[in-house]
């Protein structure tokens, strides 16, 4: 079972749209995937139609993984649950903050969790919290939207830098482009620089789109039908090249 997230200290960059669609790919191939929405807004859990009420317990000093696991819901999607999301995962941080080893608790819940699948995909609220370091050090990957604008270098620059701070392995960052407009001279030069200070960048680049945009009005991802519109193909082409970033790592 690998786990992969979808993180940024920033809101509004694709975090949520990366989620419901690389879980959707990875489970078209035969495989099944469990979604765990980390953030309180429920924004993943919305958007594959999945309600429910789970509680962060603690057991004999960890989170005990038998009530979170009757949580999971299946989604309309065959080999696809939900751990949706609770207004409750608001306190998480605050509940991580009274633990022993308060960031390692959620790596040990992922595994007990997600068991019974192959793949674990996390969506995370944004922010540098506890919950955000207990994700990094549960992940076999960390995918970084990024919309290609002179800012974003600071703000990977700032997680990279969190990340030498803390002791956490930097190749575990993989960044890739999100919400690209190609008539936009920012975005194309910021596309020629960026992959320059972080060669982990993805070759895949998700367009900006309007499907994309009409997905969680509809209550279904793109890809739920094979879809042939480009931004469909674009997140089975970085779901591709996920899957071959984790068998290249694999020890
Ligand atoms: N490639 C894209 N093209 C157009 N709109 C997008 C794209 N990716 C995300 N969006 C829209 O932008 C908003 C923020 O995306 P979301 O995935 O929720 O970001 P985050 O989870 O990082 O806050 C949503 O309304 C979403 O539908
Ligand atoms: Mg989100």
């Amino acid at each position: 079972m690998k786990i992969i997230s979808a993180y940024s200290i920033k809101g509004g960059v694709g975090k949520t749209t990366l989620a419901v669609n690389l879980a959707c790919a990875l489970r078209s191939k035969d495989r099944r995937v469990l979604l765990i929405d980390l953030d309180p807004q429920g924004a993943a859990s919305y958007a594959l139609r999945v309600e429910g009420s789970p509680k962060f317990k603690i057991k004999g000093g960890i989170f005990s993984d038998a009530s979170l696991r009757k949580s999971i819901q299946p989604t309309a999607f065959e080999r696809l649950d939900v751990l949706p999301s609770h207004v409750d995962h608001r306190n998480l941080d605050l509940l991580l903050a009274s633990m022993k080893k308060s960031r390692k608790q959620l790596h040990h819940l992922f595994e007990e969790v997600g068991k019974a699948y192959d793949f674990v995909i996390v969506d995370c609220p944004p922010n540098l919290t506890l919950v955000s370091e207990n994700v990094f050090r549960a992940s076999d990957l960390i995918l970084v939207p990024v919309i290609p604008t002179t800012l974003s270098q600071r703000t990977l620059e700032q997680l990279r830098q969190f990340f030498r701070d803390s002791g956490l392995s930097e190749s575990l960052l993989v960044p890739y482009f999100s919400m690209v407009q190609r008539q936009k001279r920012m975005h194309l030069e910021t596309m020629e620089i960026l992959p320059g200070a972080f060669p982990a960048f993805l070759r895949t680049r998700i367009p900006f789109s309007s499907d994309i945009e009409r997905m969680a009005l509809a209550g279904k991802p793109l890809l739920a039908g094979h879809s042939q519109r480009a931004a469909a193909r674009a997140f089975r082409d970085l779901a591709g090249e996920v899957e071959g970033l984790l068998e290249s790592t694999k020890s």
